[in-house]
């Protein structure tokens, strides 16, 4: 791990390999296996790391450019095998110092190797860390960004929260916040689809109707909110998960709009 990243950290990694930090928080990762390794490296990383869409969609496009335009390092959070909006950083301004991060071990494993089998880029740094449990000090980080990443954390709202607190807390007195969240339309189409096809849904679905927005999430962790813009609005399908599969095959139509969000520590 490069500097100012390795500065940052309040604790040392449970293990490092390859300049990689692993922090050992697979717990809080989704449960990626084998068969999705094998979709990983049969394309699907290599199209996600060379993909328009976020710079094609002018919601996006905005936080690409203001992280660019900032310069500052910035730490990706909750990457996953998409990387968020890393790669389109990187794009743009390729020298850009970056440091993609994840809960699971082998979504950081399959980036690096990757990386280092296929991509000449610099200045892209990884780590496998919890939002729960974030291993930087107070006030250090000056810019996180993310796609759908505070979505992902499990717990329903406790998660979310408990994750807006740790990035707040680590983030630098006027530090950013770069994200685009989802907001599920009906969830209690979603629940119909779980009991429909017997698997257990996700934790606080169920109590997801009076959920407050992301603005109100946002507002509430003490973030001032740039701005606030229409990402994408759209059905659920099986390009998605097996949720989408699942609700295609039923016929269920389930809802999900997304916002991108500049927000600053203040
Ligand atoms: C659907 S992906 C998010 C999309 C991703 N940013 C991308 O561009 O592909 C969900 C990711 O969030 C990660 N995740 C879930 N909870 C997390 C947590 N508490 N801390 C860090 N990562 C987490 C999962 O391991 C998974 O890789």
């Amino acid at each position: 791990m490069n500097k100012p990243f390795c500065d940052w950290f309040s604790r040392p990694p449970a293990h490092c390999h390859d300049g990689v930090y692993y922090f050992d928080s697979d717990r809080d990762a989704d449960c990626f296996d084998e068969s999705d390794v094998e979709i990983w490296r049969d394309g699907r990383m290599k199209r996600n790391f060379h993909s328009n869409f976020f710079l094609d969609n002018p919601a996006s496009r905005r936080l690409v450019d203001h992280i660019v335009g900032q310069g500052v390092p910035v730490v990706e959070i909750a990457c996953g095998p998409g990387m968020g909006l890393t790669p389109s950083v990187k794009r743009l301004a390729s020298g850009h110092l970056c440091l993609a991060t994840d809960a699971s071990a082998l979504v950081i494993k399959e980036w690096k190797r990757y990386l280092d089998e296929n991509e000449t880029v610099g200045n892209l740094e990884l780590a496998q860390f919890s939002l729960m449990d974030i291993p930087f000090r107070d006030n250090t980080v000056p810019a996180y960004s993310s796609y759908i990443g505070i979505s992902s954390t499990r717990n329903g709202e406790e998660g979310h929260e408990q994750a807006l607190r740790e990035i707040y807390r680590t983030l630098m007195k006027n530090g950013f916040l770069y994200t685009i969240e989802t907001t599920w339309t009906d969830t209690e189409a979603m629940l119909r689809v779980f009991r429909e096809t017997g698997k257990t849904p996700w934790s606080g679905l169920d109590s997801d109707q009076c959920a407050p927005t992301w603005r109100e999430r946002f507002l509430n962790a003490g973030f001032e909110i740039l701005s606030e813009e229409m990402f994408e609005s759209r059905t659920f399908t099986s390009d998605d998960n097996e949720l989408g599969e699942a609700a295609e095959q039923l016929g269920i139509e389930i809802g999900v709009f997304s916002k991108a969000y500049i927000l600053k520590k203040v």
